[in-house]
């Protein structure tokens, strides 16, 4: 019996193996398990957040942006004044931002292997220090095909800053252009 169930237990880990590997194939911009271990190439996308603080406390007014959106000069900057951020004032208590801030600086674009986080670096004049995503030279290349119809004025967006809103998979760091949903104007087709 032991011998048995050694076997399926066997066979059950090889077909997991075959169901990740195949989403890492069929896939080019998502996070998979086996990107993470392709040494020396660059993971698609950018990594996904795991911190579950950073999540609650700063999910809780929008899209939790992945740390490796930004240098870690700009999480340092931000997260110095979050008593005036954006016209709100987003202060944490000490340890949580202690903690939150050591999270971003250490997962930031300049020190990810992600191909999104390197694009946003390479996009950066040196020592420049955007306090937004949405500020790097890299996005705003990317999205100035978008209409204020699309955007602003779209009820279902009404922020660029909201990456969710049309990036069907932001969650899960990937931003490829086959996920793009405009809410109202349905899927991105690149002319
Ligand atoms: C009280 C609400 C609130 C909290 C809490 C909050 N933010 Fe924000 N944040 C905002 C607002 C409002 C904006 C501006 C969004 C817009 O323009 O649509 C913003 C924008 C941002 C942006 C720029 C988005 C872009 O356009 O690229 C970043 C980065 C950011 N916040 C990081 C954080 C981090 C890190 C935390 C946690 C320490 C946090 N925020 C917590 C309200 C909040
Ligand atoms: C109104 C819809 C919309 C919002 C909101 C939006 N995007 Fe985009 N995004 C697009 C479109 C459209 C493209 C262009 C796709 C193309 O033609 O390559 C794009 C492209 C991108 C790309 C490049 C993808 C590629 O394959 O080249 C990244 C990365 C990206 N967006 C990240 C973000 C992040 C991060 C946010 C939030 C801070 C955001 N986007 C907000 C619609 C949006």
């Amino acid at each position: 019996m032991k011998h048995r169930s050694s076997i399926a237990s066997g066979l059950a880990l090889s077909a997991a193996l075959l169901g990740l590997s195949g989403a890492a194939f069929g896939d080019d911009d998502g996070y998979d398990f086996f990107a993470r271990m392709w040494v020396g190439s660059k993971a698609p996308g950018v990594a996904p957040v795991t911190d579950t603080r950073y999540l609650e406390e700063c999910g809780g007014c929008h899209f939790p942006y992945q740390p490796g959106l930004l240098p870690a000069r700009s999480w340092t900057k931000l997260m110095t004044d979050l008593e005036q951020h954006f016209g709100e004032n987003a202060e944490l208590p000490a340890d949580d931002a202690e903690r939150i801030s050591d999270f971003l600086v250490n997962n930031a674009a300049d020190q990810a292997n992600y191909k999104r986080s390197r694009k946003i670096m390479r996009s950066l004049r040196p020592g420049e220090t955007p306090l937004a995503v949405s500020e790097t030279p890299y996005f705003i290349k990317k999205h100035d095909e978008l209409s204020r119809k699309m955007v602003q004025d779209n009820p279902r967006v009404e922020s660029i800053s909201r990456c969710e809103a049309c990036h069907t998979r932001a969650e899960t760091g990937s931003f490829g252009e086959e996920e793009i949903l405009i809410p109202g104007f349905g899927a991105w087709e690149d002319d």
